[in-house]
């Protein structure tokens, strides 16, 4: 299996003895405290699951400066995106203290995991708007990453942590929140060396599908990780329970036994497009997979990116070597009329647009809302029938 990023070894921050961390989070109720934000919450879970190995806490403001400037810490750690604690008002805090962190995202906000405290620093709002747009590559409030990256604050609290909870992810999702360690136990157990990971925020149609068949028959895999995001998305998209329900199906309809590990991990989606491609490398690595699916407007939203940046970023930015893990490129995938499957654009040239089953969507959507089943060449009937339920729900109506 490959090494995770920056170490030799998987150094996740999690207490993982019951009795130490029962200890540790007694303690922590006498500690001075801060409630975080939803992103900073989310860091801890990513830290503690070994997903941001090498890290040993959160970024200070000359560090979240020069990875966003550069992919690059000021120690030369090749780094995509800064993982920090940000808040509006530091002053309860102190630097040198022990401090809990409260989570945001659970009833009575319990400690998620405590900090020392070895700076914090003001962010002007030059170096946030430099941030943002090195990021995001835009700086538009409208993009709902860049409005998460804008909301929270600008004093930036480093440091390092010890992670005491998973947050609501192993409670809310015990069949699929694993960490990046109990994805290399499991690995190793079934043997597989050569693992194609693919990252998700969707239920998965047709294309996804075939996607993670066609990388797994080209690179001659033992396994395919589908890796979903667990955490929060913007309005619309589709919550993850629904999601995992619509995966399962399909795993289970379609691919031989033993052949895919239906998995998630607790982070807030980004949609940093490029950026948040290489972060997404980064953490596949620390699972121990070889190769992650990129394909179009990966980690994207609206028309902020190019349909392929997510992939140009990898050879125009990011140095030969920093990471081990490779890159499946995939070319746009679609129904082929003329071939019966799912094809790769890239591979038939002879089509034009109309010869491919397309569909928009906001267009499925307002399919699955009227509870019409999109076309078999679009969606498994077994997965419509799910989402059609979903948005036929008082919840699905609301989102
Ligand atoms: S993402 O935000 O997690 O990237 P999504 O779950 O839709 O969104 O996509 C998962 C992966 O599948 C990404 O690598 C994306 O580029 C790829 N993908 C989704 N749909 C297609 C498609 N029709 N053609 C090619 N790649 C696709």
């Amino acid at each position: 299996m490959i090494k995770p990023h920056g170490s030799d070894k998987l150094n996740p921050l999690y207490v993982m003895d019951a009795a130490k961390r029962a200890q540790l989070i007694k303690e922590a109720a006498s500690l001075p405290s801060v409630v975080v934000s939803s992103a900073a919450a989310a860091n801890a879970v990513m830290l503690g699951s070994g997903y941001f190995n090498p890290l040993t806490g959160y970024m200070n403001l000359a560090d979240s400066l020069s990875v966003a400037e550069k992919m690059q810490t000021k120690e030369g750690l090749f780094w995509p995106v800064p993982v920090v604690n940000v808040l509006k008002d530091a002053s309860s805090i102190k630097v040198g203290q022990k401090i809990a962190l409260l989570d945001p995202n659970m009833p009575g906000n319990p400690v998620v995991a405590t900090q020392e405290v070895t700076g914090i620093d003001e962010a002007t709002d030059d170096q946030m708007k430099m941030m943002t747009d090195k990021i995001f590559r835009t700086q538009d409030p409208a993009h709902p990453g860049v409005a998460a990256f804008n909301s929270v604050g600008k004093f930036f609290v480093s440091g390092p942590i010890t992670v005491l909870s998973y947050s609501y992810f192993e409670k809310d999702f015990p069949e699929t929140f694993r960490t990046a360690y109990q994805i290399r136990e499991e690995m190793s157990k079934l043997g597989w060396n050569k693992v194609v990971a693919f990252q998700t925020r969707n239920p998965m149609h047709r294309a996804h599908e075939e996607l993670c068949r066609m990388a797994y028959n080209d690179l001659k895999a033992d396994g395919i990780l589908i890796h979903m995001l667990l955490g929060t998305l913007k309005k619309g998209d589709i919550p993850a329970d629904v999601r995992d329900d619509c995966i399962r199906k399909m795993v289970e309809l379609y691919f031989p036994a033993n052949t895919v590990l239906v998995t998630g991990y607790g982070f807030d989606m980004l949609y940093a497009g490029p950026r948040e491609a290489v972060l997404h490398a980064v953490f596949r690595q620390n699972t121990g997979c070889t190769h992650l699916i990129v394909g179009r407007d990966h980690a994207g939203v609206g028309d902020y990116y190019g349909g392929f940046d997510a992939q140009t970023i990898f050879h125009d930015e990011v140095p030969k070597g920093a990471l081990d893990i490779e890159i499946y490129e995939a070319d746009h995938t679609a129904w082929s009329k003329k071939l019966n499957k799912v094809v790769m654009m890239r591979d038939v040239p002879d089509h034009t647009k109309d010869d491919f089953v397309l569909l928009s969507g906001t267009k499925v959507r307002a399919m699955l809302a009227e509870g019409i089943a999109p076309p078999a060449e679009f969606s498994r009937p077994e997965v419509a029938k799910i989402l059609m339920n979903y948005y036929q729900s008082e919840e699905g109506k609301n989102s």
